[in-house]
């Protein structure tokens, strides 16, 4: 078994490497070395990883079709396909409808608190306190509603992430703390340090066992040598990677008027940070909800990359914009 075979057979078993290396009777370590082609299991290592992977259970078939059966009898407008719904209304209301444990990603970027117009919808609340209890409720549902291997990335503002994160990591395990780092818009702050990033979290609900797919958002690894250099540690020798996992800033323009994913809404996200959200932290035929999903930047994105999504958005003009990127033209269902 080559490294790159037993890491797709424990991946697709939805083994966590912790696990296997116990059903084994290795340490975790050795297990990556092994995947990373590092060192190689003896023959009655490879014996034992042989009848770990076969005798663990295959997981559960993705469902086909979206877990919307208690939205369509709701006071919600939906649209939907068989891989992709729309659903017009208040994520509040909504989200109390779906099963448990129904959501592999989750990509939540609610409104900052900071004072924005979303169309009809005014995004200041009479307080921090009351913002946070809003975000609390929400983010409770969010967190009944992840898979046991799923992630949740949280975008919020600079002023409310410490408090969102301090609630957060006292119910599920943070993996990262990324920052979205952008070029500046506009008029450039005088008196003080302008705003340049945005804070995003990234939490999984069971740290040992969660979707990181870090081959699909791989980028280069500059080591600012001129030659390849030679690492003598593997069985071997063979040139370094020349790719790595990004780091935690990540940098991303912001979506500018006439760039071809632009759409008139005051809180874009760039198509290429959902990309990598999405490539690293789910599957093909995982189900991607998005509670506040604007301009549906993370529907355009995870049905593009074969997942089924589900997003819910308060205000009529961008769910007209959501249909169009989705292609949800179909009939209005209206209950
Ligand atoms: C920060 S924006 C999301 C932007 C989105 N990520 C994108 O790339 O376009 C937040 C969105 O939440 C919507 N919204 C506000 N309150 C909501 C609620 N209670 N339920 C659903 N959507 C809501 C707003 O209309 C706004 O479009």
């Amino acid at each position: 078994m080559t490294p790159a075979d037993l890491k797709a057979r424990r991946t697709r078993r939805a083994l966590s490497q912790t696990e296997l290396a116990r059903r084994v009777g290795v340490s975790r370590t050795t297990l990556w070395r092994w995947e990373q082609g590092r060192a190689a299991p003896s023959p009655e290592q490879s014996r034992r990883l042989r009848q770990s992977l076969r005798a663990a259970p295959s997981p559960p078939q993705r469902p086909n079709g979206l877990p919307i059966a208690q939205l369509r009898s709701g006071a919600a407008t939906l649209f939907e396909t068989p891989k992709a719904a729309i659903v017009h209304g208040d994520a509040l209301g909504l989200l109390p409808k779906l099963p448990e444990a129904c959501c592999d990603l989750i990509f939540a970027d609610p409104p900052y608190n900071i004072g924005k117009r979303f169309a009809a919808f005014h995004d200041r609340w009479p307080n921090d306190a009351a913002y946070l209890t809003w975000c609390e409720r929400w983010l409770s549902q969010c967190l009944r509603v992840l898979s046991p291997t799923g992630s949740l990335y949280l975008m919020a503002s600079t002023q409310a992430m410490p408090q969102l994160d301090l609630w957060l990591r006292e119910r599920i395990a943070v993996l990262s703390r990324i920052i979205w780092h952008y070029d500046s818009s506009g008029v450039q702050a005088r008196r003080r340090f302008g705003s340049m990033h945005e804070p995003i979290l990234h939490c999984v609900a069971d740290a040992s066992h969660y979707t990181f797919n870090s081959e699909a958002i791989a980028v280069e690894a500059r080591t600012g040598a001129r030659r390849k250099l030679i690492d003598h540690r593997k069985p071997v020798p063979a040139p370094y990677s020349s790719t790595k996992v990004p780091g935690n800033v990540w940098y991303f323009p912001r979506v500018r008027y006439r760039m071809a994913e632009y759409e008139a809404h005051p809180s874009q996200k760039p198509e290429a940070l959902l990309e990598r959200i999405v490539a690293a932290s789910s599957n093909r035929g995982d189900l991607v909800l998005d509670p506040f999903a604007g301009t549906f930047t993370s529907g355009a994105v995870a049905t593009r990359l074969g997942r089924r999504f589900l997003g819910f958005e308060s205000q009529d003009e961008y769910v007209a914009i959501g249909r169009r990127r989705l292609g949800l033209s179909g009939p209005t269902r209206a209950t």
